[in-house]
């Protein structure tokens, strides 16, 4: 395992009447981004969308990038993958009009309490999202707080084992480049970013 030597920095980038959250740490050859924001405006190789195991299109995430992606993500989604995807897996499609090559459609876990296997359900579906971005030669990849909607995952302990899982495959593995986390408002970020300080210290 390589040596990890998180820096982070807080920093507020110039929005035109926002200022929006970004902070960024260091794995190694591995750079970790969390940002509050829309994971739909990425500019990034891979775009993860927090799917149900159906692959059948929701609100959420799902809804936004469908919509932003348009039909051919839907059209793909039930050609290649009509049975769907297991709870804890991810599947890979084109990205249609985002501004990506790939959309990931990952399937977290439905919270249930905490003692159905929620977090390694959860740990795992970021884990395949990463190992699908070796596959396709994706140097950046942007992420959701998988499960913490719909799914009802309480957002600090989604962050707890979302960061763990990201941080542990970028240190063994050392791809992709850029992982960024795309958080939804400042009540995720902060969340996310207690997590991330508490690993860097
Ligand atoms: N960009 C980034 N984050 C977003 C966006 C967006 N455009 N829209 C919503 N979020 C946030 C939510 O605030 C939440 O914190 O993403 C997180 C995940 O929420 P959901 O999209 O509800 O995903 P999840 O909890 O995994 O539930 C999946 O919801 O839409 C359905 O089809 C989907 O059945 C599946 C279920």
């Amino acid at each position: 395992m390589s040596a990890v030597s998180p820096q982070s920095q807080g920093a507020a980038a110039r929005g035109t009447n926002q200022r929006k959250q970004i902070m960024l740490v260091q794995f190694g050859k591995c750079r970790l981004e969390l940002v509050e924001g829309d994971v739909t405006d990425q500019q990034v190789d891979a775009i993860v969308n927090a799917a149900n195991d159906q692959l059948a299109g929701g609100g959420g995430v799902d809804g936004a990038i469908h919509r932003a992606g348009g039909p051919a993500l839907m059209e793909e989604t039930r050609r290649r993958y009509p049975d769907g995807c297991p709870t804890g897996d991810a599947v890979a499609t084109t990205a249609g009009n985002l501004n990506a090559k790939y959309v990931f459609h990952a399937v977290g876990p439905v919270w249930r309490g905490g003692q159905h296997g929620e977090a390694e359900l959860l740990r795992s579906a970021y884990r395949r999202c990463l190992e699908l971005a070796v596959e396709h030669n994706c140097a950046t990849i942007a992420f959701p707080a998988i499960s913490t909607g719909v799914y009802g995952y309480p957002t600090d302990r989604a962050a707890e084992e979302s960061l763990n899982a990201v941080r542990e495959f970028l240190t063994e593995r050392e791809q992709p480049e850029l992982t960024r986390f795309v958080l939804f408002g400042e009540g995720a970020f902060g969340a996310f970013a207690r997590v991330l300080e508490g690993m860097s210290v």
